[in-house]
C-alpha cells in the first residue's frame, strides 16, 4: 500500500514536516562495505538486509522519521520477519520511501580530479519502475571539493545542470527530487571560504532549476552546512556555523522551497544535532523553510557500532538509532540541549 499525496508539494512538505527528518540509508554497496569494514562485518546482501531491517523496524522511529532513502538493492528487499517489501513496510508506518538514483560522482573530463555526477541516461525508465515499487521521492548527490583553486566554474555548472535535469525528470514522474549539491568539508579551508563556495554553488543550482522549469515548491534541498574544513586549525563554533549557513540560504534559497534537509557530511553525531538545533533556534517560527536532517552517518554511526554484526545486539543498536532520531527531531524545533546526550 502506498501513501497517498495530492501533488509534489504535498510530498515535499510531508518529507520536511516539523519534528521529523529523513534517514539516508542509501549507501551504495561500495560505501556500505566501507561502513561494515569499520565494524569487521562482511558486506554481503544478507548482512545489508539484516542491517537495514534493524533500522527500519525500530519501534517508534516513525515518530521522528518522515522518509527513508533506499538504494536499488534495498528497495527490492523485504523485512526479515514476514518478508514485507521495505517500501510497503515503511509506507504502512507513514514513512515515505525514497530512492537514490544517481550513478555516482565520476571524473569530470579535463578538470583534473573534479567530479561530475552521472546517471541521467535511462533515468525516466528507472523512475517509472521505482514509482511502481512505491518510491515517492528520489536523491541525486553532486560532489564539489574545495582546494587551492577548486571548485572551477566548469565543475559547478556541470553539476548544477545535471541536478536540474534530474529534478525535472523526477517531477514529470510524480517524484519529488532531493537536490543535493554537497560541498565537501574535507580540507583546510576556512569557514569564510566554505561560505563563498556555498553561495556560488547554491546560486548556480537555483539558476539551473529555474532555467529547466523545476517547480520549487516540489523539491527538497539537501545541502552541506557552512563549516570550516575538517583539517583547518580552528573549528568554527556552533553559533558561527548557524549564522553563516542561514545567511547563505537567505541569499540563495527562494522561500518557495518547502524544506531544507541537511546532510551530515562526516560531522560527529553531536555536532550535526547541535548545528541543526542552533539554526532552528536562530530562525524561530519565522523561517521560510522547514530546516531538518537527512543524515546518513550522523543517524546511523552509534547503531552500526552497537550492532557489530551480531543478532544479540540488535536491541541495543535500535535504542542507539532511536536516540539519535529523537534528538535530531528535537533539534528541528530548537529544543535540543547537549545534556540530553547523557
Ligand atoms: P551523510 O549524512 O553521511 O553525509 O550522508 C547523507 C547522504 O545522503 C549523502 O548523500
Amino acid at each position: 500500500m502506498s501513501l497517498q499525496f495530492d501533488d509534489l508539494q504535498d510530498i515535499a512538505e510531508a518529507m520536511t514536516v516539523k519534528g521529523k527528518g529523513i534517514l539516508a540509508a542509501d549507501e551504495s554497496n561500495p560505501t556500505c562495505k566501507k561502513r561494515f569494514d569499520s565494524i569487521n562485518v562482511e558486506s554481503n546482501e544478507q548482512n545489508r538486509n539484516i542491517y537495514r531491517d534493524m533500522l527500519f523496524t525500530t519501534e517508534g522511529m516513525n515518530d521522528f522519521i518522515s522518509g527513508v532513502i533506499l538504494y536499488d538493492e534495498t528497495i527490492r528487499q523485504t523485512t526479515m520477519q514476514g518478508e514485507v517489501p521495505f517500501p510497503d513496510f515503511l509506507s504502512d508506518l507513514g514513512v515515505i520511501p525514497g530512492i537514490k538514483v544517481d550513478a555516482g560522482a565520476k571524473d569530470l573530463a579535463g578538470m583534473d580530479g573534479e567530479k561530475v555526477t552521472e546517471g541521467l541516461d535511462g533515468l525516466d525508465g528507472r523512475l517509472k519502475e521505482y514509482y511502481s515499487l512505491g518510491a515517492r521521492f528520489a536523491k541525486w548527490r553532486a560532489v564539489i571539493s574545495i582546494g587551492d583553486i577548486e571548485p572551477s566554474t566548469t565543475c559547478i555548472s556541470a553539476n548544477a545542470h545535471a541536478l536540474a535535469r534530474y529534478a525535472s525528470v523526477c517531477q514529470q514522474n510524480g517524484i519529488v527530487p532531493i537536490v543535493e549539491p554537497e560541498i565537501l568539508m574535507d580540507g583546510a579551508h576556512t569557514i569564510e571560504e566554505s561560505f563563498i563556495v556555498s553561495e556560488e554553488v547554491l546560486s548556480t543550482v537555483f539558476y539551473e532549476l529555474y532555467s529547466q522549469n523545476v517547480l520549487l515548491e516540489g523539491i527538497v534541498l539537501k545541502p552541506n552546512m557552512v563549516l570550516s574544513g575538517y583539517e583547518f586549525s580552528e573549528k568554527a563554533t556552533v553559533d558561527q556555523v548557524a549564522d553563516m549557513t542561514i545567511q547563505v540560504f537567505k541569499r540563495c534559497v527562494p522561500a518557495a522551497v518547502p524544506g531544507i534537509a541537511f546532510l551530515s557530511g562526516g560531522q560527529s553525531d553531536e555536532d550535526a544535532t547541535a548545528h541543526l538545533n542552533a539554526m532552528n533556534k536562530l530562525l524561530g517560527d519565522n523561517s521560510p523553510w522547514n530546516l531538518t536532517f537527512s543524515y546518513g552517518r550522523a543517524l546511523q554511526a552509534p547503531a552500526l557500532k552497537a550492532w557489530g554484526g551480531k543478532n544479540e545486539n540488535i536491541g541495543n543498536a535500535q535504542q542507539a538509532f532511536y536516540k539519535r532520531a529523537k534528538l535530531n527531531s528535537l533539534a528541528t524545533m530548537g529544543n535540543y540541549s547537549v545534556d540530553m546526550e547523557l
